[in-house]
């Protein structure tokens, strides 16, 4: 019998890239819920692929139901976007911490494996130079900085979790992502500055503003990770060969992608260059420091650098990623910039 995968945030970056993965290299069936489908093109219409689009917090009985129907339960709906953990800090709490805190016991209750997303935020400003699962001390700022708010939901539900399995033998992985990248990020052409994740913020910034904002000058640094990478790991974690996946926790994160910010604006503004329709664009636009309180607000705290160690993922998984910044920037500009069927979204652009 084929494995059924449940994935709740399915239309999301993780979500709709992990679906179509799964339906092309495995026999696996994915039950899937989310607000829309925009990003789902690829696998909608295959027989394996079960979407009903429905916010999770209202279709709770739907929800209920395929959790107990299901083997391997993803919580994927979370706010992941740091102006959001500034401005809306108790709808992070809301969806983030209370809404998948429900699905953790749903999964506790009908034995169900749970893959719950942690994230690399958990690691705050630590001062380790790589950060690892089992040693790492987790370093946030002061209450009055609520971008932590995020970081210390997650964690939180990081030693639920923990416990549950711990104390009632939950079969879960929590994995870490370290600033995936890709295609489908966040939109490119939601013009609003802070609205998305850098990546994506800087291609939107060259094509709509003419500007570039480096956050308190860009030095900060972060290991960027090709999203073909993490569902790569996310494929194994879920096939857990041998249980070698179950009650451990990974980073899923490339350490040789360690760049800052500033190294990452030249990046991109310089392949920007290399599309003959956005090269003007690319050329003309001024890269200038912003100070992070009229960025993002006064409750926005940063870390300096992120480096993930990944001995978990290449000793349990047999991980390894294998894919440079250039060229996850490469797949995000040829998915945005040069397939006409996505181009259409940013047509005006041009
Ligand atoms: C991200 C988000 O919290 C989550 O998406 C996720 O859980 C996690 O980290 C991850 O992906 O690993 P952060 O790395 O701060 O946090 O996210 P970005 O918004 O992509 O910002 C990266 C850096 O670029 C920050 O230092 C930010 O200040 C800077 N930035 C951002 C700029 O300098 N200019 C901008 O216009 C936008």
């Amino acid at each position: 019998m084929s494995l059924k995968v449940l994935i709740l945030g399915v239309n999301g970056f993780i979500g709709n890239s992990l679906t179509e993965s799964i339906l092309k290299k495995t026999n696996w069936e994915v039950y899937g819920m989310d607000m829309s489908s925009d990003k789902l093109e690829a696998s909608l219409g295959n027989s394996r692929f079960h979407f009903v689009e429905g916010d999770i917090t209202i279709n709770k009985e739907w929800v209920e139901y395929h959790i107990k129907k299901c083997d391997v339960v993803l919580p994927l709906v979370a706010i992941a976007n740091p102006a959001l953990y500034v401005k809306e800090p108790l709808r992070v709490f809301e969806l983030d911490f209370e809404a998948n805190l429900e699905i953790v016991r749903q999964c506790v209750f009908y034995n169900k494996r749970i893959l719950f997303p942690s994230t690399s935020e958990v690691y705050g400003m630590s001062s380790e130079e790589e950060f690892n699962e089992e040693n790492t001390n987790l370093v946030l700022g002061p209450i009055h900085k609520q971008r932590w708010i995020y970081s210390c939901a997650k964690q939180m539900l990081d030693r639920v979790i923990y416990a549950y399995g711990d104390q009632h033998g939950l079969d879960y992985t929590l994995f870490r992502p370290f600033n995936w990248l890709g295609p489908k990020l966040d939109r490119i052409n939601d013009a609003k500055e802070g609205n998305s994740r850098v990546v994506t913020q800087f291609i939107s910034n060259i094509l709509y503003h003419g500007e570039i904002s480096l956050v308190d000058g860009g030095q900060q640094r972060r290991s960027f990770t090709c999203i073909d990478d993490g569902i790569d790991a996310l494929l194994k974690i879920i096939e857990n060969k041998d249980g070698q996946a179950s009650r451990r926790i990974f980073n899923i994160g490339n350490p040789k992608n360690d760049f800052s910010i500033i190294e990452l604006a030249h990046m991109i503004v310089d392949q920007v260059k290399t599309y003959p329709d956005y090269r003007e664009k690319a050329e003309k636009v001024v890269i200038k420091s912003v100070e992070s309180g009229n960025y993002y607000g006064q409750g926005y705290q940063d870390l300096g650098y992120r480096v993930p160690s990944i001995e978990n993922a290449r000793k349990y998984l047999g991980w390894e990623p294998k894919i440079s910044l250039q060229e996850a920037l490469k797949k995000t500009l040829d998915y945005h910039l040069s397939d006409r069927s996505h181009a259409a979204e940013i047509e005006d652009a041009a």
